[in-house]
């Protein structure tokens, strides 16, 4: 295992989507050294809304002399944007690090690359914008990052690390036995999955060509907080919160393996400290569970939680499979090697992270209002007509 590396300066891409709002929540409050950069295009995905705690207690409006936070809206496909990051000329042009910011504010010693097109139904309906921002965004945060920490010398404490986070699904689809391993051969079914294939691949080759110190994490389906509601369970939580059917394809008997997102989050914060570079790190749930009973156990749970009488297994729907043959049937990961080298073990069992989640979505329906934008029901009534 590395010496504990204390990167300072952390670029985050996509850090108004799902995980890397949650992340950046977690790596804020655990690692004081931490200075965030947030890079996001804030698309349907992406917003603001996730963050207006970070932004209020770490953020240029905090008080505090010296932010931890700051956001820059852009897109990482942005040749010159991502170069003026890397080489610090965008913030001195906005005149940060100077004056009363101290002067550590001038480059990103490691980058986190959440940013990405996400969801597999989408990637089916229009495969552009997945091959623009997963593979071409990647590349651009690689060339950037290749060419301005080659001309730097940085202390051993805070070398530079590249953290790219990619999935399960590049591995493609399992029988109902078997789990993947990091050295399993890549072989996605979707555009959504053929994209981070393709990226994982390019990560590879900057690590073994320029020694750039690349690390990917690939994980299972993440749930909990901020998750936008088009994926399985934030949806279907929305759904039945608002009398609505619950969507399931085919006969439901597809398995998933749930990841906690905070377990996840301690997972990438300990990868990017301890990990070493040009190395692969599965981190699963150890949660499978077939579709069907991820939503009658929701059902139950919101029945449970909510006590008004209401019924929502009644909701439920079989609908025609949008994703067709290409429906991957199962996801397993061997997560012994993450578990071995770094000591992380998931942490959360699924009934009490489904628990969690679904307390958060009930406390928070104005959050579920504000993210729902004209895209997403244009979205919503193509999918589910
Ligand atoms: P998300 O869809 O919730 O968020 C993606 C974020 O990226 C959004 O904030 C969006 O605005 C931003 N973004 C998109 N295109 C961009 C661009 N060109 N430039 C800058 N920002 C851009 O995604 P998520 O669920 O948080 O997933 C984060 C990462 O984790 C992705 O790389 C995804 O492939 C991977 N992953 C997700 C899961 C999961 O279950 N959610 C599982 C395994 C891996
Ligand atoms: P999803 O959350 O989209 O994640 P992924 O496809 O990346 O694993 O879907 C999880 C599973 O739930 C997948 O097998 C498809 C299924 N699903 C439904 O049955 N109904 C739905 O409305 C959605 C969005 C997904």
């Amino acid at each position: 295992m590395n010496k504990d590396l204390k990167p300072k300066i952390v670029l985050v891409t996509g850090g108004a989507g799902f995980i890397g709002s949650n992340f950046i929540r977690y790596e804020l409050k655990n690692n004081k050294n931490a200075v965030i950069i947030n890079l996001d295009k804030l698309t349907y995905a992406g917003n603001l809304q996730n963050l207006k705690d970070v932004e209020k207690e770490y953020g240029l409006s905090s008080g505090d002399e010296n932010p931890r936070y700051f956001f820059i809206k852009g897109d990482i496909c942005d040749r010159n944007l991502v170069k003026s990051i890397f080489s610090g000329k965008y913030f001195k042009k906005k005149g940060i690090g100077r004056g009363t910011h101290d002067s550590r504010l001038t480059t990103p010693d490691a980058v986190i690359n959440f940013a990405a097109e996400t969801h597999v139904d989408r990637s089916i309906l229009s495969s552009e914008p997945f091959i623009d921002t997963n593979i071409k965004g990647t590349q651009t945060l690689l060339e950037a990052a290749r060419i301005h920490w080659q001309t730097q010398n940085s202390e051993p404490e805070t070398r530079n690390r590249f953290i790219h986070i990619s999935t399960d699904e590049v591995y493609g689809s399992l029988g109902k036995k078997g789990k993947f391993t990091e050295v399993s051969p890549l072989s996605p079914n979707s555009p959504y999955s053929a994209s981070k294939a393709a990226a994982d691949l390019l990560c590879r080759s900057y690590y073994k060509t320029y020694s750039l110190p690349v690390t990917i994490t690939r994980s299972s389906n993440n749930y909990g907080p901020y998750q936008f509601p088009e994926k399985l369970i934030p949806l279907i939580i929305k759904n039945a919160i608002e009398g609505k059917k619950l969507p399931v394809y085919g006969d439901g008997a597809n398995v998933r393996d749930w990841l906690y997102v905070e377990d996840n989050c301690r997972a990438i914060d300990l990868v990017l400290r301890k990990a070493e570079p040009g190395e692969i790190y599965n981190i699963g749930g150890e949660n499978e569970i077939e579709n069907i009973k991820t939503v009658k156990l929701i059902c139950k749970t919101l029945k449970n939680s909510t006590s008004d009488g209401s019924e929502p297994e009644k909701l439920i729907q079989f609908i025609a499979d949008p994703r067709g043959e290409a429906h991957d049937f199962r996801y397993a990961l061997d997560c012994s090697k993450i578990k071995e080298k770094l000591g992380w073990k998931p942490t959360l069992e699924f009934r009490e992270g489904l628990k969690k989640t679904i307390d958060w979505y009930l406390k928070n329906q104005d959050w579920i209002k504000k993210v729902i934008s004209g895209d997403y029901l244009k979205y919503y009534n193509r999918i589910y007509k």
